[in-house]
């Protein structure tokens, strides 16, 4: 060959090389620019400061013990309470209609409960501060809007309470461990409450039973559009619809991450929610986290009372915040009471006569994640009485 056509040649393959390289960087630079205009991180709590913007009549004891309230579990994330301020350390929880689940608690059954751990924050964070709760019922119904008054003294001698325990209670869906519960963590998580707590190891029938029609209850609701409609209503997508909101179901909090994350932030929303291929996702979610875990606890109650309900919100709070020290998880699953068809066969296929308030999946965890789930600042759900 001769020499000048090699290095023509030469030129030809550099350029060549060259725009191959030139290609994929500008490729991978657009890809990257266009990844850079996304929404890229799932929005979690710290993202938010914590007791947000305070009300100026509302004292600094006050705003935390409130806040603190506020971490309580909540179906969806609905966070149904609202604060009537009456005067200082005096307060009328009130019951939130608009934040109401018509479409899987059309009785307010679930809104009460979560009330009833959001009172049981309150009470701890209240002691852990120097102050006795006065609660006095209000409400007879479950749609009553002022459910209880409290009153907070200051006190001595008021057994404290670790609020970190409060800061980082959360619920965990993924990844539990299939061992049972050990006799020595049961006997921690029950002390208090043998009679209305009951375990269902992995190794019964029972067991076997609850996975099921809990399978089949998720069913049920994936294809009742009253309920997927109001699912999709609370599932915040994007990081920008979660910092507005507070609430609601985030990526985060239902533990999708990763590529995953990043694709359904930006490119999905409601009208997927209620798409076929959704519904599919959301039945083999709940197939794939029954098939592993230590059992299922069942909570019952009295009866059907605003007390009884109160009172069992209470119970769960109180076991809730003592399961991450034992590395133990408790993912409230729901559906089966939710339903019509499965919770008129829960309490005689089971032979419990008391009523079955809560179905808790629960194991124990090789690693315990950070809470992420959001809330709204004191500010959102506070009001003036008669503002
Ligand atoms: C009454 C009640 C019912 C719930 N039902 C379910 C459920 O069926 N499935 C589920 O994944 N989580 C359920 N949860 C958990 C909530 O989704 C969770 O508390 C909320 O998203 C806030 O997250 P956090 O507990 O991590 O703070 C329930 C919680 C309560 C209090």
């Amino acid at each position: 060959m001769h020499g000048n056509n090699v290095v023509v040649l030469y030129i030809q393959i550099l350029n060549r090389k060259n725009f191959f390289a030139f290609a994929g960087m500008s490729l991978f630079a657009a890809g990257g620019i266009y990844y850079l205009s996304t929404d890229k991180r799932n929005f979690v709590r710290n993202d938010i400061s914590e007791v947000g913007i305070k009300p100026p009549f509302l004292l600094p004891d006050e705003a935390n013990i409130l806040y603190l309230a506020s971490l309580a579990p909540s179906g969806h994330n609905a966070q149904p309470w609202l604060v009537k301020y009456i005067a200082p350390f005096h307060w009328i929880i009130c019951n939130d209609k608009d934040r109401w689940l018509l479409g899987v608690d059309p009785t307010q059954r679930e809104t009460l409960l979560s009330i009833g751990a959001f009172l049981q924050n309150l009470e701890f964070a209240a002691n852990e501060s120097g102050y006795a709760c006065h609660f006095t019922q209000l409400a007879t119904t479950n749609q009553a809007e002022e459910v209880v008054s409290v009153t907070l003294t200051k006190a001595n001698h008021l057994i404290g309470f670790d609020t970190q325990k409060i800061i980082q209670r959360r619920t965990v869906r993924s990844h539990y461990l299939g061992d049972l519960l050990q006799k020595k963590d049961l006997d921690f998580l029950l002390n208090e409450a043998t009679e209305t707590i009951q375990y269902i190891p992995n190794t019964t029938k029972e067991h076997r039973w609850l996975n099921e029609q809990t399978i089949e209850a998720n069913r049920l609701q994936a294809y009742r559009d009253a309920a997927e409609k109001e699912l999709a209503d609370w599932i915040r997508f994007s990081s920008k619809d979660a910092k507005a909101h507070s609430d609601g179901l985030t990526l985060a909090s239902m533990e999708i991450d990763g590529v995953a994350a990043w694709y359904l932030r930006n490119f999905y929303g409601k009208a997927d929610v209620m798409k076929k291929g959704f519904r599919e996702k959301s039945i083999d979610t709940a197939k794939a986290q029954v098939a592993t875990s230590a059992g299922w606890l069942l909570i019952t109650s009295d009866d059907y009372s605003v007390a009884s309900l109160l009172e069992t919100g209470k119970r769960l709070q109180r076991l809730l915040l003592k399961i991450r020290e034992r590395n133990i998880a408790i993912h409230p699953m729901t559906q089966i009471l939710e339903e019509t068809a499965t919770a008129q066969m829960v309490q005689t296929s089971l032979g419990i006569t008391q009523p079955i308030q809560f179905i808790l999946r629960v194991g124990y965890l090789a690693y315990y994640p950070e809470p992420v789930s959001l809330r709204r600042p004191v500010d959102k759900f506070i009001i003036l009485n008669g503002a």
